[in-house]
């Protein structure tokens, strides 16, 4: 695991949208895993800056975000197809028919998530995942006890994650309870995966997941056995790694 110490949000998203555009440039026509949350959206707008200077061409890229909300439609400003496009895909030049996210209006869960496993293996996998981390370890929507060997499901949020994100809703009850998302196995297939975290309030769980044991429990852990991994983090998400990581 490749570890890089950012000073804050801003170095950290600009480190981590520099491998993002090394893949961009190096192939034109890659996959890339996108992710949602706070922790990504200075990458986008670093992105975005790159490609408005005429640095960055997104024209034959493609995309497949981790996870959406069952029940919100793209038109739904808290849904993450809406994210996407304001965060990202409106800023740049990629064609949207190349950008997938999963569909949370099909209310047939097993259907939507072979069709998305079935486009995933169709594009021929993800050449670069970004992701974030849940306070709780959670990567894309694996909850805590997530089986390693899951392709893209339905879950049942827990009652922590609905807590952090109600600060994107107008009431707790209106933060969706079920999500597609990815599962570990298919984030692990991903060839090269970058993790950004920010903040003191991943400290704990940042040193968890890369330094303590591998288990479902905290299911971000299980990047520990990927071969081609980035952590991307400021200071203060990195403050209790041990100093010999680096
Ligand atoms: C959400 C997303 C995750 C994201 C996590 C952390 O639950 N589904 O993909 O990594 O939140 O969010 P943040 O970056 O805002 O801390």
């Amino acid at each position: 695991m490749k570890i890089y110490r950012a000073k804050d949000f801003r170095d950290m998203s600009r480190k981590a949208a520099n491998i993002i555009s090394a893949q961009v440039i190096l192939n034109p026509q890659c996959v890339l895993g996108l992710a949602t949350g706070s922790s990504p959206i200075g990458v986008y707008k670093q992105l975005a800056e790159w490609y408005r200077k005429g640095d960055i061409d997104f024209s034959e890229t493609k995309s497949v975000n981790l996870d959406e909300y069952c029940g919100l439609g793209p038109e739904n400003e808290q849904s993450y197809r809406f994210f996407m496009n304001k965060n990202l895909f409106d800023n740049i030049n990629i064609d949207k028919n190349n950008t997938y996210v999963p569909n949370g209006l099909e209310p047939d869960a097993q259907k939507e998530c072979r069709r998305y496993d079935e486009l995933i293996r169709r594009l021929g996998g993800i050449d670069t995942q970004l992701l974030g981390l849940g306070h709780n370890g959670h990567i894309g929507f694996n909850e805590p006890g997530a089986a390693f060997d899951k392709d893209t499901h339905c879950v049942e949020l827990a009652q922590s994650t609905i807590e952090a994100n109600r600060r994107f809703f107008a009431s707790e009850e209106d933060v969706p309870k079920r999500a597609y998302t990815m599962g570990i196995r298919s984030i692990m297939q991903a060839r090269r995966i970058v993790i950004i975290v920010s903040g003191e309030g991943k400290a704990e769980i940042v040193r968890k997941s890369f330094f303590g044991p591998i288990t479902p429990e905290v299911p971000a852990s299980v990047l520990q056995l990927h071969n081609n991994i980035t952590l991307v983090g400021d200071e203060a998400a990195l403050s209790l790694i041990p100093e010999e990581a680096f």
